[in-house]
C-alpha cells in the first residue's frame, strides 16, 4: 500500500529494521518497510554469535552491559517468531536457528594464551562466569581442535543464531503480516512537515507518509540525514566471512571464538543437517572502510588459515560462499537507538560488531517508544542525542 499513511515507516530491512518492523505489526501498528535488497546488507554476511562475552572488551563495561540485555532478549524474540510461524505466516522458513551451548575461547600459543586470560579475568569483573580449561578437558569438550592449541576457556551464556535465517523468518512474518507492507526501493531522505518526520521519499520520488520514521540502513544511514540537524557518527567498517560445508563429523560442536599469534577468528557452526553435515561460518575481517561486496583473496585467506590452525579437520570442508559487508561503527563502539532532535525521528543502527546479539532488544526499545510503552533501561546509554550538541541533556553526551 504504498502511498497510503502509515503508522511507522521503516528504513532497512536488515535483522535490526526488520525485527523493528515486525515487532511494531506485532503491537498493532501499521508499518511500511524499505529496502531495495531486504536481509542482503551486513545481516548477509554476519555469522550470528550472540556473544557478549566473547566480544567483550576492556574498557567497554556499557556496551558489554547491552550486549548482556541483547542476548537475554534472544530466546523470547526467537520464541515469538516461531510463534508466528507456526501460526501459518510463514511456515517454509526454518526459523532463527537459535542454538545454547557456550562458546569456548581458544588460544593458539603461549602468548594467545595469557590473552585468553586476561579476558577471563574481564569476564569476571562483569560476573561472566568464564572456566579455564585444562588442555585435556578442552580437547574432551570439541575433539576437533588440533594438537598445537595451549589452552582455553569455556564461556557458557554464549549462544548462536542464523542471521540468513532469522531475516528470512522476519520477512516471512511481514509478508504474512496485513498490517505491514515490504516496499523494495532506495530511501532517498526523510519528509519533514511541520518540524516533524512525516514519512520517507524514495529514489522514484514517491513519498511513504508515516506518524513515525524509524532509520535502520546501517552504515549508509547517515546519508538519509545529511540535510537535517541529526548527528549520525555511524561509519563503514567492512567483515568478510567464508562459509563451508562439512561432512559428517567435520565440524566443532561448539563456536570457537580463537586468538591465533593476537589474531582474532570465530567459527560459528550451525545444527548440523539430517544427514549430518554442517554449514559452518568463519569469520571475520575488520577493517575501516565501505565496502563493494567483493571478498578479498587476502580476507578469505587470512580467515581459513587462522581457522585450520584451530581446528584442522576444516580443510575437509567444501567453500561455498564468501561474502563481504560493511558494519555500521560508532565512535564510543554503543548503537544508536532511540529519539533525535527532529520529534518522530527515530535512529535504529551504529550496532557494529553486534547487529545479530542487538536486533531483538532493539527491536523491544523502539517500539517501546513508538506506542508510549515504559522505555527499557538496557538501552539508555545508546541515546542517538549523546552526540548532538544541542541536546539539552547532557547526561546524554557521550563520555570523553
Ligand atoms: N560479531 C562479530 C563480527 O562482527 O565480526
Amino acid at each position: 500500500m504504498t502511498g497510503g499513511r502509515r503508522d511507522v515507516v521503516v528504513v532497512g530491512a536488515g535483522i535490526v529494521g526488520a525485527a523493528v518492523a515486525w515487532r511494531a505489526a506485532r503491537a498493532g501498528l501499521t508499518v511500511t518497510v524499505l529496502d531495495p535488497t531486504p536481509g542482503r546488507g551486513a545481516t548477509h554476511a554476519a555469522a550470528g554469535m550472540l556473544a557478549p562475552a566473547a566480544e567483550a572488551w576492556f574498557g567497554e563495561e556499557d556496551a558489554t552491559r547491552v550486549g548482556l540485555a541483547g542476548l537475554a532478549a534472544w530466546p523470547a524474540f526467537a520464541t515469538d517468531l516461531a510463534t508466528d510461524l507456526a501460526a501459518g505466516t510463514g511456515a517454509r522458513s526454518p526459523g532463527p536457528g537459535l542454538r545454547d551451548g557456550g562458546s569456548l575461547l581458544v588460544a593458539y600459543d603461549v602468548g594467545d594464551l595469557a590473552e585468553v586470560r586476561r579476558l577471563v579475568a574481564l569476564h569476571d569483573g562483569h560476573g561472566l562466569g568464564s572456566v579455564e580449561l585444562t588442555v585435556a578437558d578442552t580437547r574432551r569438550s570439541e575433539p576437533l581442535l588440533g594438537p598445537r592449541v595451549s589452552g582455553a576457556a569455556r564461556i557458557a551464556p554464549d549462544r548462536s543464531a542464523d542471521p540468513r535465517a532469522t531475516v528470512a523468518a522476519l520477512l516471512a512474518a511481514l509478508a504474512a503480516e496485513p498490517r505491514a507492507v515490504v516496499v523494495r526501493s532506495t530511501a532517498t531522505r526523510v519528509l519533514i512537515q511541520g518540524g516533524r518526520a512525516a514519512g520517507i521519499v524514495d529514489d522514484t520520488g514517491a513519498e511513504h507518509p508515516g506518524g513515525a520514521v524509524v532509520l535502520a540502513a546501517g552504515w549508509r544511514t547517515p546519508e538519509l540525514v545529511t540535510d537535517l540537524p541529526v548527528p549520525v557518527p555511524v561509519r563503514p567498517v567492512r567483515g568478510q566471512t567464508v562459509r563451508l560445508d562439512a561432512a559428517p563429523g567435520g565440524a566443532p560442536a561448539h563456536v570457537v571464538r580463537g586468538l591465533v599469534q593476537g589474531r582474532p577468528v570465530y567459527v560459528v557452526p550451525r545444527a548440523p543437517r539430517p544427514d549430518g553435515t554442517c554449514e559452518v561460518v568463519v569469520g571475520a575481517t575488520s577493517d575501516e572502510g565501505p565496502d563493494d561486496g567483493r571478498p578479498t583473496a587476502g580476507g578469505t585467506f587470512a580467515l581459513l588459515r587462522d581457522a585450520r590452525a584451530l581446528l584442522p579437520a576444516l580443510d575437509e570442508a567444501a567453500v561455498v560462499d564468501q561474502t563481504s559487508r560493511a558494519r555500521p561503527g560508532t565512535p564510543d563502539n554503543l548503537p544508536l537507538v532511540g529519539p533525535t532532535g527532529v520529534p518522530g525521528l527515530l535512529l535504529a543502527t551504529g550496532h557494529h560488531r553486534n547487529g545479530i546479539l542487538l536486533a531483538p532488544v532493539t527491536a523491544e526499545a523502539v517500539v517501546a517508544l513508538l506506542t508510549g510503552a515504559p522505555p527499557s533501561d538496557a538501552l539508555r546509554v545508546a541515546d542517538p542525542r549523546r552526540f548532538d550538541p544541542s541536546s539539552p541533556d547532557l547526561t546524554l553526551r557521550s563520555r570523553p
